[in-house]
This record gives C-alpha cells, sequence and structure tokens, in this order.
C-alpha cells in the first residue's frame, strides 16, 4: 500500500485510474470502516482510502483536540484489506491557506436533524468531501448508512454538481449486541457500553410501533426520549422521518405506506451517539 500525502502525489499515482473506489475516513478504523473498503472492492478497483481528521466539520466545543488517532494500528488494518492507496495528508496539504469556498447543502436537509444540534457540520463534511474527490476523482464511493444524514447530503451534492462519483451506501455494521461500530464508542466507560446498545432497542421498538399501525408519531417520539432519559441518556432528538428527503411523514405518507426511518443522537455520559433503523 502506497502512503501519499501530497494532493499532486495522489494525482500522479491515480493517473489514467478509471474505476478509483473511495472510502473516506478520519481514522480511528474499526470492523465498520473496513466492511466500507470490502464493498468498495466490489465496486471498483483499485481502492483508495483516505485518512484526514476535518477540523472543519468540528464544532468549537467539539471533540477535534481528543479525536482518537491511531493511524499506525489504520496503516496495518487497511493493507491486511488491500487498499492501493492510502491518502492520509497533513491539514498543511489539504488546507494551505484558510478554506474560504465551502460547500453549503440545503437548508431543508443540512439545518435539520445532526445539523440543527452541530450547526456547521454538514458545510464541514460537504466541502472536504468535495476537496478529496477532486483529488482522488473516484468514480464510485462509499459511505455507512449510520451517517444517513451524511449519506443523503453527499449523495444530494454529487447528483446536483454532476460529479461523475456514483455514491454507494453500506448497511452499518454492529457489534453482537446491536450497538453501531462507531471511532467514538472508545469513549464509552464499561458500564455504559453495557447500556449503549439501548438506543438501538429504543428505535426498534418505535420501527414495531409504527408497522402495527401507529400514526401519533408526535406522541411515540416523546415516549421514546422520556423512556431513555429515565435510563440517564440525554436526547437531542429521535424522530420519524420519510426516507426520501427526511422529512416529517404526514398522516397520507402513513397510509400510504411511504418508506420511514426513524433517527436517534442521544448523550450517554459525555459520549454522543446516533444511530438510525429503516422502517
Ligand atoms: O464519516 C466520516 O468519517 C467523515 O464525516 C468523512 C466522510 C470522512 C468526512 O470527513
Amino acid at each position: 500500500m502506497k502512503i501519499i500525502t501530497s494532493i499532486d502525489e495522489l494525482r500522479d499515482q491515480l493517473r489514467g485510474q478509471l474505476r478509483t473506489a473511495f472510502v473516506p475516513t478520519m481514522g480511528n478504523l474499526h470492523e465498520g470502516h473496513l466492511s466500507l473498503v470490502r464493498l468498495a472492492r466490489r465496486h471498483g478497483d483499485p481502492v483508495v482510502a483516505s485518512i484526514f481528521v476535518n477540523r472543519l466539520q468540528f464544532g468549537p466545543n467539539e471533540d477535534f483536540d481528543k479525536y482518537p488517532r491511531t493511524f499506525q494500528a489504520d496503516i496495518d488494518k487497511l493493507e491486511k484489506e488491500g487498499v492501493y492507496v492510502l491518502f492520509a495528508p497533513t491539514e498543511k496539504d489539504l488546507y494551505p491557506e484558510p478554506q474560504e469556498y465551502r460547500v453549503q447543502p440545503p437548508g431543508n436537509l443540512g439545518d435539520i436533524l445532526e445539523g440543527e444540534f452541530r450547526p456547521g457540520f454538514f458545510v464541514g463534511v460537504s466541502t472536504i468531501v468535495l476537496k478529496l474527490f477532486l483529488c482522488v476523482q473516484p468514480r464510485v464511493a462509499v459511505f455507512g448508512k449510520k451517517d444517513y444524514q451524511q449519506l443523503m447530503i453527499i449523495r444530494n451534492m454529487s447528483r446536483q454538481l454532476a460529479l461523475p462519483t456514483e455514491i454507494i451506501a453500506a448497511e452499518t455494521y454492529r457489534a453482537e449486541d446491536g450497538l453501531a461500530l462507531s471511532s467514538r464508542n472508545m469513549y464509552l466507560s464499561a458500564s455504559e457500553r453495557i447500556e449503549a446498545p439501548h438506543l438501538l432497542k429504543t428505535l426498534h421498538s418505535l420501527k414495531h410501533d409504527i408497522r402495527s399501525g401507529r400514526k401519533d408519531i408526535a406522541e411515540l417520539q416523546k415516549i421514546a426520549m422520556a423512556r431513555l432519559v429515565e435510563r440517564q441518556w440525554k436526547p437531542d432528538y429521535i424522530s420519524i422521518r420519510k426516507r426520501c428527503d427526511l422529512q416529517p411523514p404526514n398522516t397520507d405518507d402513513l397510509t400510504n405506506n411511504e418508506p420511514l426511518i426513524v433517527l436517534a443522537a442521544a448523550k450517554l455520559g459525555t459520549t454522543r451517539l446516533i444511530d438510525n433503523v429503516e422502517i
């Protein structure tokens, strides 16, 4: 595996490659990331991964400085997966001057749910993803469904800007007890780790309620939030949305079996977890 930090060198290395499959990451790789790499391999060749902890997508009080950086272990894992190039730029390589041109997703998708609780997050994500796409020029790129809103924003960006990159969605990779794998799980204490799968249980129970015909969505969401609070969680949101645009469904949508999804973000101790379940 070639480890490349400069954009020019990356372009030289990938010149003429028409079927590159790309997996962007912020490192601290776990099985979830590796499942994205395996899916990428099924859709293209060579496989290129990137590791870059993107300051632009962290809020002032978020964990940019303490975000886990495990570069050597990450290299070993990607090498074992047969990744051809790891693009691991420094901040100077990628942001040699302040990044003043940015990608602004539409408010109806970018300022709701995660965007409401993490202002500027999706501007930071969209900007870095577009920039990485311009560096790597992949034919396909793989994103996990765990970050469902991110996946939709990137997919819409790619479509609306006519990027030559197809966005592939990967299923959420879960531990045996159901907890979605995330680099931030390592912040959980032992007792919080035992409690953490309860978020998914809550989402499954909402899915069950909707599937059995309940239409009182606001009430269901309120009860689910209150139950989490009773168990010492601090939920930001639990929200049933339409899968096509992440807007709240109306009664007709519920009657017409519009594909739905329930998304949640909640803090357990100081660790913020997100998850979702398609209904
Ligand atoms: O999902 C992530 O790890 C990041 O948001 C991404 C897509 C690598 C952009 O920094």
